[in-house]
This record gives structure tokens, C-alpha cells and sequence, in this order.
């Protein structure tokens, strides 16, 4: 599926093939991490080369809902608890930085970028009592916002009742398609290159440099920054200590005599939901609703969390036809705080950005300037207070318990493919199913009438995969890698195709 900033933006153009010999900066992923500091790095006069798996904005930057806002549902109240008062005040000031530039970055590009007022409400007392804590822990961050009690709350226009809110003016709603495009442009307009479909599959640091493995093929540059969302190389075992969450976006046309909601809303007790509306180029304006927040190859069917949306909406806005809709997934660190660095191992030559929780808009940025900070040797000023909470031996407490309930996947899934074999029958119309080959487990489904078969056995650290009926891919319930039905890598840590498995 594609979004609706996807579905509207003009296509984004980029160069044939990478050069063969050294850049000085390789970045890996064409999102809001690999673009903020390509044109960064490019402004500088710094000679980069941007390779993107699949194309620009494929996966969690042409996904999100793109809320630019220091307002983000109940985060600072998990930095707070993970991290403390200097983490929450260091994690206030990046995010306002990363705000500030793009807001900076895309001021004037017509249909880029609105202002809106962002709420995080409440509609129950656990809610309320999750926006005390925020509250408090906001203040701590030196972000000051407005209370809404019970009998405030009907100027928010939402069609169900809301016991409190918190209220933060003079936030920003993106087209995140159209800031992809203008960062692009300029990286180009400076010489950067950036070539889409183009997989970096693994790197060695070298003494003067790292040389960049693409396949059978190799470029050498003297530093890669890996802005892949999920980190793609397995030193410091990132993935460990990441969480993957899907979540899935509807897309509603409204009636016309139905109240829009004039702000961007996210809830701050269950089920989560995320709204605002979005002006396209015809005029029209589409409510946007964000939900079914789940851990990617951990539920199933995935067609009813879809169901679920399209529920919830129509029961508060009446008459709301679904145009489109997609889906997203986004990492947490353990400590709550993203990760911006060195990769363990990597000789100080090999960098990463990840972690943001589903707050890219703001920390993406905020990664890219310190990322630029690090290259440029110009640290920015909350590198320091954030370094010391990421993740590390103190988090392993965490990292086992994320880590157990992986392993508990991994025999039981593993178990589960053990007693079914194949029996040569095709899987229904947009079913698929892992059978037992032999000793093998083989992912069979049928898509358009295609039935397509290939290990079911995830290519990162062997996960049985299962099958998301919505959109109709494979995925682990491990990492949270995906595949097509075809067995191309479409996102998370995997970097190789699964193998086919045709009779
Ligand atoms: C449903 C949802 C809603 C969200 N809403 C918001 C919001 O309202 N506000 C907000 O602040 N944040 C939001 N976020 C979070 C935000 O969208 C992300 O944090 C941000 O887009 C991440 O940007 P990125 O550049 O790090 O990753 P991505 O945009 O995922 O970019 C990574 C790129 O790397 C490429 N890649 C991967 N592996 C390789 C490889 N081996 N070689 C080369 N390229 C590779 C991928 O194809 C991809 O294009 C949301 C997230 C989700 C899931
Ligand atoms: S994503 Fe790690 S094993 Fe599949």
C-alpha cells in the first residue's frame, strides 16, 4: 500500500549507480535520518553518497503521520523514568533543535508544512492520571503546556467525550514526502548522489576507512552512517535492544457537514489513536487516524486491526468512507532514548541513528545534527547528557526481557512448523502458511492468484516467519523483519532475500 503523502507527492528523482570510488561519507537509507544529514554533510561541502534499499521514503518516513510536535503522547514521562531529569531536559532541547530545522529547512515549500495546535488527551482516570505524570515530567523538559479539565475539553471538537487534555500551541503537521524531496533536491544541487534500490548488505572498518559491501559488489568511503530505521549490522547487537511496533493509518473522507478535529490528537490511554486532518492538493480534507499499535509477526490476523480502525472511526465520524490506508512500524530503545552514535566495532568509522519510538519528525533531525556534530567535530550541546543513558550494560536487565520473549518465539514458532507438512495444495486468495518441507519450513502463499513459495525461515537469525494478511507479506516475529511474498527484504535488520523454495 501506498500513503497518502506517498500517493500525492511527485516522484522524487535520483542518480543511476553508486560512484566506484570513495566518498567521503556514505550514508545507508534514504529516510529522514539519511537526508537531514546528507544535506548537511553536502551543505558542508562534504562529498556523499546516500544508498537507499528500495526508494525514497519506502519504509517509516513516507509512512508516519507526520506530526512535527514536542508534545509526543506520554514519551517524557518514559524518558523520565528510564533516564531521569537531565535525560528528559537533554531529550526537550534535541527535539526542539530537530523541530526548529526542519520547520527552518522547509519554511515556504508550499503544502510541506502547517501549524497546528497538538493535544494529547484523556478519556479515562488512567489517562489522566498518564497526563499528570506528563505534565510534570514536560515541565522538567522546560515545555510549558495548557490543562484541559472536564467542561474545557469541548473546544477540541472530538466527537466522544474527553476527560482532560494537554494542549501545546504552534506545532507542525508535514507532508513528509515533500520535505523528502526538497532535502533531496539540495543534496543533489551539491553534488551528493543518492541511488535507490540499492541494498548495502555489509561493511568492514578498515584502517583508513570502511569499505561498503552492496552485494558481490564494494565501495570504500571513510565513514558509513547507517540511517536504516532497524540498525542493519548485528555489532553491539542493536536489534537486541530495540522493540519493533507496527501500527496501521487510515486514510477517511468525511461528510461535509461532519466537525473536522483542528488539531493532532493522540491518546494517552487505550486503544491508542492518533488524528489529524490533512488538506490535500484538491482541497479536500482528509481525516487521518492512527492505530493497532502491535509488536510486526506477533498478531494475526492483521486484517483485524484494520477492521478494528475502520470501526472506531466510523462510529465517532459517521458517514467517514476510508480512502486508503498503510501501515508502519518504528523502533524503541530500552532506555527510551534513541541511539545516535558509534556502532560497537566499527573502528569510530561506522555510525547509527536509531530508537526514535514512533517521534521521528523531530528526533530524525535531531540524530542528523549530531551525527554532523560527531563528523564535524562540533558536538551539539545535548550529545553529552544523552550519551550517558543509551543503551548499554545497564539496560541488559531490559534487553533480556525483550530477549526472552523472542526466544519464547523462536522455539515455539519453530515447534509450531514441525507438525504441519505440506500437502501440494495452493494457500486461498491472500493466505499464506508455513509448512514443513522435508526438515525445512517453507512459506507458501497466493497473492493476485500468484502462489509463491520460499523458505520460511527469516534471513537475519532464523525467526519462522508468519503471515500478515493485510498486507500480505511475511513477517518476523523476532526483529520485525518483512519480506514480499516473493522473498525480497522490504525492512527491519535482515539484509538477504529468503531463498526460493519452488518444487
Ligand atoms: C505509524 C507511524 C506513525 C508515526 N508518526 C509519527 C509522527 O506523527 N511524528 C513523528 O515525529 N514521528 C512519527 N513516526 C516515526 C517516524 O516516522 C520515524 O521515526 C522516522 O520516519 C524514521 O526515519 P528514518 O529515516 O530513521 O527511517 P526510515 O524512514 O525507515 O528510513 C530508513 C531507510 O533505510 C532504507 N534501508 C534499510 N535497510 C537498508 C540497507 N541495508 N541498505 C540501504 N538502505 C536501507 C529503508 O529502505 C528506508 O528507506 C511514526 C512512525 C510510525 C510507524
Ligand atoms: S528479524 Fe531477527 S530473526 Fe527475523
Amino acid at each position: 500500500m501506498e500513503s497518502l503523502w506517498q500517493q500525492t507527492a511527485p516522484a522524487i528523482p535520483d542518480d543511476a549507480a553508486p560512484p566506484p570510488t570513495g566518498s567521503d561519507v556514505v550514508i545507508a537509507g534514504a529516510g529522514l535520518t539519511g537526508l537531514s544529514l546528507a544535506w548537511l554533510l553536502a551543505r558542508d561541502g562534504v562529498r556523499v553518497t546516500v544508498l537507499e534499499a528500495r526508494s525514497v521514503g519506502a519504509v517509516t518516513t513516507g509512512n508516519t503521520t507526520g506530526k512535527l510536535s514536542l508534545l509526543q503522547g506520554t514519551v517524557f514521562t518514559g524518558v523520565r523514568a528510564h533516564a531521569g531529569d537531565d535525560a528528559v531536559r537533554a531529550y526537550a532541547q534535541a527535539n526542539l533543535a530537530g523541530q526548529t530545522w526542519v520547520r527552518e529547512e522547509v519554511d515556504g515549500l508550499l503544502g510541506a508544512m502547517s501549524v497546528k495546535d497538538a493535544v494529547t488527551y484523556a478519556t479515562d482516570e488512567e489517562g489522566v492520571a498518564a497526563l499528570d505524570r506528563e505534565e510534570s515530567a514536560l515541565r522538567v523538559g522546560g515545555i510549558d503546556v495548557e490543562v484541559l479539565r472536564s467542561g474545557q475539553t469541548k473546544r477540541l471538537q472530538l466527537p466522544f467525550p474527553v476527560s482532560a487534555a494537554l494542549l501545546l500551541p504552534d506545532q507542525f503537521q508535514l507532508q513528509p514526502m515533500l520535505v523528502l524531496a526538497e532535502l533531496a533536491r539540495r543534496v543533489r544541487e551539491r553534488g551528493g548522489r543518492i541511488v535507490t534500490g540499492c541494498r548495502v548488505t555489509g561493511a568492514d572498518a578498515q584502517d583508513h576507512g570502511v569499505r561498503v559491501r552492496i552485494g558481490e559488489r564494494t565501495l570504500d568511503c571513510s565513514t558509513l552512517v547507517l540511517a536504516t530505521g532497524s540498525p542493519i549490522l548485528d555489532r553491539g547487537l542493536f536489534f537486541a535492544k530495540l522493540v519493533p511496533s507496527r501500527s496501521f493509518v487510515g486514510a477517511y473522507d468525511l461528510p461535509p457537514d461532519v466537525a473536522r478535529p483542528r488539531g493532532m490528537f493522540l491518546s494517552a490511554d487505550e486503544p491508542t489513536r492518533s488524528l489529524r486532518v490533512d488538506r490535500l492538493p484538491s482541497g479536500t480534507d482528509v481525516l487521518v487516524v492512527g492505530g493497532g499499535a502491535h509488536t510486526p509477526g506477533r498478531t494475526q490476523p492483521t486484517s483485524e486491526i484494520l477492521a478494528e480502525l475502520d470501526a472506531w472511526t466510523m462510529a465517532h465520524w459517521p458517514g467517514a468512507r476510508r480512502r486508503t490506508w498503510w501501515a508502519a512500524q518504528d523502533y524503541r530503545s530500552v532506555t527510551r532514548l534513541p541511539y545516535v552514535g558509534q556502532l560497537p566495532r566499527g573502528g569510530g568509522r561506522i555510525l547509527v541513528a536509531t530508537g526514535y519510538a514512533k517521534w521521528g519528525m523531530t528526533n530524525a533531525p535531531a540524530a542528523a545534527l549530531e551525527l554532523h556534530g560527531i563528523l564535524q567535530n562540533s558536538p551539539v550541546p545535548w550529545a553529552a547528557a544523552l550519551d550517558r543513558h543509551r543503551p548499554g550494560l545497564a539496560d541488559v536487565g531490559e534487553a533480556v526481557q525483550v530477549n526472552a520473549s523472542v526466544g519464547g518465539h523462536l522455539v515455539v514458532d519453530w515447534a509450531k512448523v514441525g507438525m504441519s507438512s505440506s500437502n501440494g495444495d495452493s494457500p486461498a486468495e491472500r493466505t499464506g502458511r508455513v509448512v514443513r518441507r522435508g526438515m525445512s519450513p517453507v512459506a507458501e502463499s497466493t497473492v493476485s492468484g500468484v502462489t509463491r513459495r520460499v523458505s520460511g525461515v527469516c534471513t537475519h537469525l532464523g525467526g519462522i516467519l508468519t503471515w500478515n494478511d493485510a498486507e500480505c507479506t511475511w513477517d518476523c516475529p523476532l526483529h520485525g523483519s518483512r519480506f514480499s511474498p516473493a522473498g525480497d527484504v522490504l525492512e527491519g535488520p535482515a539484509v538477504a532475500r529468503l531463498a526460493p523454495a519452488d518444487e
